[in-house]
């Protein structure tokens, strides 16, 4: 079953349940009003408390995501409707008014079983979203600047903008940046005047020796600092070798270590958080990259373009890069994908070193050794949470990061709250949730030696 179809028939059944509740309200005043002998204001109100309850039931439904809304229906929403089944028909056997409940009880006592084992099938069945192909966007010869540029914003991003909800592109740069004055989440500079910045960049002191020195490689990704005519060829610019603002853009993104702001690295600023995005698992392509730094330049001037100055891409260069190919289809795993492919389209290595999973060196959040970490967590004296054993931390952590925030030891601060995504539970079917809960369960340090 789709996702959509899964909300569709929790909609369906929310509301039935709620019309239903409404419906026993009326139809047990009106035997009240029928029977004077019938104690009509405590049935009444013992009836209209169950419809009301319903209600918000209902309401509390529309603002859960699915995952959730399966656990609420069991868990409340079945129980209140049980509840009315079984006082509705003590009302009619106690009140000597039918010795039997009538046949609407027990009709609605099956539908409602039936229903709900349909359902809990369906939701066990691996949930896949079938979205259309992606188009194959194509870098047509009269692309212009300000095209060029959208597509720079879509790959940060993504296609699809949905209000008052964080919208993150194939580039994951939102996950951790803020673009507007005086917006922070903590860990990761705000961008806003970036373009102002990377101009000045060469002649900053700090800039010219710090953490190393213009002219030496960075060992990870063995781009030599400050020397745009060294970058990777599909990646380097055309014209004069003297550096620039593009060339500090394009190597913060290419080699965040060669430079790292101050107060936003690891071990004392000389390492830098952010992944390569050139690399393993963002892999933007030359075009992509050169069209992120494209809106990098001009996103503080909307509609003007002056500051850019990298270049169009011509359609020859780009004919089978097919740039930006799928920033329309929203992450989702099924569960099916092997555990590393899983983790990596979630993310989790951007911010995380996780054991098992290769290049998972992220350094914004904890460690992932939950096979320790998590009882120690259960026990510190500051832990509100609600989770028992290491799985449920697991699945707390996943879904409701600020249930815990974690105490960073080394920097003797506790971890940016608010900068794990909330949205997980969006993009994994319950099947993907088990399997990814198991894994990083098990999580521990490598063996010494
Ligand atoms: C996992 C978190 C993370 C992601 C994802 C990320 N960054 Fe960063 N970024 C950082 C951190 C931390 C720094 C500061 C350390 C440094 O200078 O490398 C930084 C620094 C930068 C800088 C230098 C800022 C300055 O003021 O000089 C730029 C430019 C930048 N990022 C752009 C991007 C873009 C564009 C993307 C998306 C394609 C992106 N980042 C994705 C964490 C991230
Ligand atoms: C943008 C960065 C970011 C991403 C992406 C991210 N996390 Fe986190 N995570 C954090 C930060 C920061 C913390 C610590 C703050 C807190 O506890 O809320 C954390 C905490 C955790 C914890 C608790 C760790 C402990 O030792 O108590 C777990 C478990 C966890 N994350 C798992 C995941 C998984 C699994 C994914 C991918 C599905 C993921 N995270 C993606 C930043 C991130």
């Amino acid at each position: 079953m789709l996702p959509e179809q899964a909300d569709i028939l929790w909609t369906y059944m929310t509301l039935a349940y709620t019309l239903f509740a409404f419906y026993v309200f009326g139809n047990v005043v009106q035997h009240c009003r029928e029977n004077e002998r019938v104690n009509g204001k405590l049935w009444g109100g013992i009836f209209g408390v169950f419809a009301v309850i319903s209600f918000f039931e209902t309401v509390h439904m529309f603002d859960l995501v699915q995952g959730e809304q399966i656990t609420f229906m069991f868990q409340y929403q079945v129980l209140t409707v049980l509840a009315i089944l079984l006082t509705w028909g003590i009302f009619f056997k106690s009140q000597d008014i039918q010795n039997q409940s009538p046949p609407i009880i027990r009709a609605f006592f099956f539908w409602s079983t039936v229903s709900i084992c349909l359902a809990g099938y369906t939701n066990w069945l691996p949930q896949q979203r079938s979205d259309p192909p992606p188009k194959a966007a194509a870098v047509s010869e009269d692309l212009t600047m300000e095209e060029f540029v959208e597509m720079g914003r879509v790959i940060v991003f993504g296609a699809k903008q949905v209000a008052g909800q964080k919208s993150i592109g194939k580039g994951q740069c939102p996950l951790c940046h803020t673009f507007d004055p005086g917006d922070h989440i903590g860990r990761c500079p705000n961008l806003f005047g970036v373009q102002e910045r990377s101009e000045k960049k060469k002649d900053e002191e700090r800039y010219q020796t710090h953490p190393m020195k213009i002219g030496d490689p960075e060992p990870a990704t063995g781009i030599v600092k400050g020397t745009p005519d060294q970058v990777p060829e599909e990646y380097r610019r055309a014209g004069s070798p003297d550096f620039i603002g593009e060339d500090y853009l394009r190597e913060s993104l290419m080699c965040p270590t060669c430079y790292v702001v101050k107060g936003y690295g690891n071990d004392g600023d000389t390492k830098s958080p952010m992944p390569v995005i050139s690399k393993p698992p963002i892999s933007l392509s030359p075009v992509e990259l050169n069209a992120v730094i494209a809106w990098l330049q001009s996103k503080d001037t909307p509609g003007e373009f002056a500051n850019v100055t990298v270049p169009l891409p011509t359609a020859g260069s780009t004919a089978e890069e097919a740039p930006a190919e799928d920033e329309e289809r929203p992450v989702f795993v099924t569960g099916n994908e092997p555990i590393q492919d899983m983790i990596n389209t979630l993310g989790c290595p951007l911010c995380h070193t996780i054991p098992g999973v290769e290049g998972a060196m992220g350094a914004l959040g904890p460690v992932l050794h939950e096979k320790t970490n998590a009882p120690a967590r259960m026990k510190d004296p500051n832990y509100k949470g609600s989770a028992k054993n290491t799985k449920e931390y697991v699945k707390e952590s996943i879904l409701n990061p600020s249930a815990f925030v974690v105490f960073n030891e080394e920097a003797g601060e506790a971890y940016p709250d608010g900068l794990m995504p909330t949205t997980f539970s969006e993009m994994l079917s319950v099947q993907a949730l088990d399997k990814l809960v198991d894994f990083i369960s098990q999580t521990e340090a490598p063996p010494e030696g």
